[in-house]
């Protein structure tokens, strides 16, 4: 899916009030100790006023000794606050941070299937990293940044105009033009940023997928052609970089170049002054220290302007994904689900993807303790039914009841604990075998571990292994083989114990043999335990007590052996 093309509003930034909200108190108390510092930097050049016109221009020590002592002590206090702030100012922000990205981690992980074969995984991981990592380095550097600014701007004006007012009016002179020209760059930076967003997001993308698809790139000589599709995507990225560095250096360099111009200005008309004795020469001094000072926070406003400008794609990038809604979601007021005492049930399910119906008006009934074999040709809509048993989707009309509730009222954790799926293509973590078969049961033993094993049929290879079950699955489970991951995931699913258990294709990657084994292991353990196992296999499909056929009608006929 593609991002739109705007590029985020002024309200995407009131949308990160709220997750300023906690932390309301801690950050007062930050923008007070900023503001005391900024105050005590903003007396300064007052201070050099005073220490020429009252102790250098009148030769008077004490005076001199005391400004000076001022100077230095008001120079070490505002230095402290100012670290103080700012390190308080970074904590608070990236706890902000660490709530916004765990708002998006947790979206996206109750995120159905439906959404993930839609985006692009490199998109969404670039999502959760680079654009919130951009929103924290944003806020951490400019958000205080731009309050001490700004109060440093209109205390340094105000101390000006007290100076001399027609020295002031000619230093602003030139201000509204640099503004004009920024604002111009503005516009470009913002949709550059944008473009630049979306191009490393591409980059992302394409490292993802050819890195999961090596096999492919391999087997199919691909990767020359591979090579060529990153030099493009590299190329755009890269053409783009340059293009936006251009533009901040032009938004950064042609406001500055026209303030210092006004610089030269304030020097001709205020030594003019001094000449014909109507200004000091302390306040001449103070005066251009403050003009000194007042170009720093106009160009730190400005660059931080266009921070705040990269920062608005990225949130808008982060609540592009936060505003698609889950499509499944827990009620408020959730009914709890124990064991499953009666089965389950479809009612007349309907659902399409996008494209045609897959499950057209099937109804059937599990009841507990059967074992339940679904059958049906590629593509018929067999996984389809197992991912609305456990919610991956749910229905479009029509019913799916767990004891005569529908279930999309019952608790998400508990139908999940109840109805357990074990996938067609089970993920295993880079994590050991154990710690794969345990993973829904952290606490389980380790003799509870073997015997789910052992009850998978997993005995024969983990005697090969050399470190038993403490071997590593590899990446993605790749250090195995399919048959192998296969019988993990269903140690993985006997573990729980759930009321329902359900087997996608289980002993598909299984020889002969071995299946014989897992299906008499199946049998004995399962015993007492609802099974919907979904296969191709007649060996399966001889010792079910009941048969659901989904044929290409869309419709299910049940038959009961
Ligand atoms: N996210 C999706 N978007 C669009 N169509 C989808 C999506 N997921 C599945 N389908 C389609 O739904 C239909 C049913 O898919 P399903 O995975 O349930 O088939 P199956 O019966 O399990 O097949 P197999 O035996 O090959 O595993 C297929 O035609 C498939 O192309
Ligand atoms: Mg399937």
């Amino acid at each position: 899916m593609q991002p739109t093309p705007e590029t985020g509003t002024w309200k995407d930034y009131g949308r990160v009030g709220i997750y300023l909200r906690p932390y309301r108190y801690r950050l007062a108390f930050v923008v007070l100790v900023s503001l005391f510092a900024t105050a005590l930097g903003l007396a300064q050049p007052y201070f050099s006023k005073l220490l020429i016109d009252r102790a250098l221009l009148r030769k008077d020590w004490v005076w001199l000794c005391w400004v000076a002592g001022f100077m230095f002590g008001s120079a070490i206090l505002g230095f402290l606050l100012n670290i103080l702030a700012s390190y308080q100012y970074v904590r608070i922000s990236a706890a902000m941070l660490f709530d916004m990205r765990l708002e998006l981690f947790r979206h996206l992980e109750s995120m159905s299937p439906r959404f993930f074969a839609k985006w692009r995984l490199g998109d969404l991981v670039s999502r959760l990293n680079n654009d919130i990592g951009e929103v924290q380095r944003v806020s951490a550097d400019s958000l205080l940044s731009i309050l001490s600014n700004v109060v440093f701007l209109f205390g340094s004006a105000g101390l000006m105009w007290w100076l001399s007012p027609r020295l002031f009016l000619l230093s602003v002179l030139f201000v509204p033009l640099s503004l004009w020209t920024f604002q111009r760059y503005q516009k470009r930076l913002m949709s550059q940023t944008q473009t630049l967003r979306e191009r490393s997001a591409d980059l992302g993308s394409f490292f993802v997928e050819t890195l999961i698809g090596t096999r492919l790139v391999a087997t199919s000589n691909a990767l020359d052609h591979e090579t060529e599709r990153f030099r493009f995507r590299n190329n755009a990225f890269v053409e783009t970089l340059l293009r936006l560095q251009l533009t901040s250096f032009l938004m950064g360099a042609m406001p500055g170049s026209i303030l210092t111009a006004s610089s030269a200005a304030v020097f001709l008309y205020g030594g003019w002054l001094i000449f014909e004795d109507r200004i000091t020469i302390g306040t001449l001094v103070a005066f251009m220290a403050y003009h000194a000072r007042l170009l720093s926070p106009i160009q730190t406003l400005m660059g931080l302007s266009s921070s705040l400008a990269a920062a608005r794609v990225s949130l808008k990038r982060i609540f592009e994904i936060l505003d698609t809604p889950p499509e499944i979601a827990e009620k408020p007021g959730a009914l709890p689900l124990d064991r499953i005492a009666s089965g389950l049930r479809f009612h007349n399910v309907c659902l399409r993807h996008d494209r045609e119906p897959v499950l057209d008006g099937v109804s059937f009934e599990v009841p507990v303790g059967a074992f339940c074999v679904i059958l049906g040709s590629s593509g018929a809509g067999k996984s389809t039914i197992a991912n609305l048993m456990v919610r991956l989707l749910d229905v479009d009309s029509g019913r799916v009841t767990v004891d005569g509730i529908d279930v999309r009222d019952l608790r998400l954790a508990d139908l999940r604990r109840e109805v357990v799926l074990i996938d067609q293509d089970p993920y295993l973590l880079n994590a050991t075998i154990a710690e794969n078969v345990a993973y829904p049961n952290p606490k389980a033993g380790r003799l509870d571990i073997e015997r789910a094993g052992s009850e998978a049929g997993l005995d024969e290879l983990i005697a090969r292994l050399p470190h038993g079950y403490d071997t590593k699955a590899g990446e993605r489970g790749l250090a195995l083989s399919a048959g192998e991951r296969q019988r993990i995931a269903l140690a993985r699913g006997l573990l729980r114990k759930p009321s329902v258990l359900i087997l996608d294709e289980p002993t598909s990657a299984l020889d002969p043999a071995t299946e014989a084994v897992v299906v008499h292991h199946l049998r004995k353990v399962l015993d007492g335990t609802t099974v919907v196992i979904i296969t191709h296999r007649p060996a399966l499909a001889e010792i079910a007590s009941h048969v659901i056929t989904v044929t290409a009608g869309k419709t299910a006929t049940v038959t009961v052996a």
